[in-house]
């Protein structure tokens, strides 16, 4: 039996990505993906729009972050919960975050998927868009758009 994990999102700290996390977020997309994570990238992100990771005790379980898609658009680029948190809330957690960061400013958040990145996501994150509320609003071949529009 492996060890036993938190069941409740409720154990895990949630806050916005500091400068001093890019080096913890670059080591689990490295570990998770198994591809170079661009450092510089992350950097300007969370300098510029709102992000979000999720902590238990000093361990990083996931995070989100993006850029702007327009100046108030914000654009999701960048979502991982660690393979062994999944299923416990968490991805929820740190959406709800980042779109109370982001209330202030941005009137939308859009999101995409596509098969044509070298490292498509397995299973489609799409159910776990709709389930938050995303609307899928386009779909190419390979690509479909979500987004959540802020204010009305
Ligand atoms: C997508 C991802 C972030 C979801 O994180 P998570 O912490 O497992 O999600 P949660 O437990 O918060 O799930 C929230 C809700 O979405 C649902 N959900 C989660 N993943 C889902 C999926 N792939 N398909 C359908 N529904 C899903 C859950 O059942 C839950 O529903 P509920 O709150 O009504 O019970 C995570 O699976 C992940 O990191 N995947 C790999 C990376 C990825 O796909 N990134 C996005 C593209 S870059």
């Amino acid at each position: 039996m492996g060890t036993q994990l938190p069941l409740e999102a409720d154990h895990f700290l949630v806050r916005k990505i500091a400068l001093g996390d890019v080096e913890e977020v670059a080591r689990l997309h490295e570990a998770q993906n198994e591809r170079p994570a661009d450092r510089e990238y992350i950097g300007r992100c969370i300098a510029d729009v709102p992000s979000s990771l999720a902590l238990q005790g000093e361990r990083l379980v996931g995070f989100v972050y993006g850029r702007a898609f327009a100046p108030d658009l914000l654009w999701l680029t960048n979502l991982l919960v660690d393979e062994e948190y999944r299923g416990r809330g968490i991805g929820r957690r740190l959406f709800e975050h980042v779109e109370e960061q982001a209330r202030t400013r941005w009137a939308g958040i859009l999101f995409s998927n596509s098969d044509l990145w070298p490292h498509p996501p397995r299973p489609s994150p799409e159910g776990f868009y709709l389930r938050l509320g995303y609307e899928k609003v386009w779909t190419t071949a390979h690509t479909a758009v979500y987004v959540k529009r802020l204010v009305s």
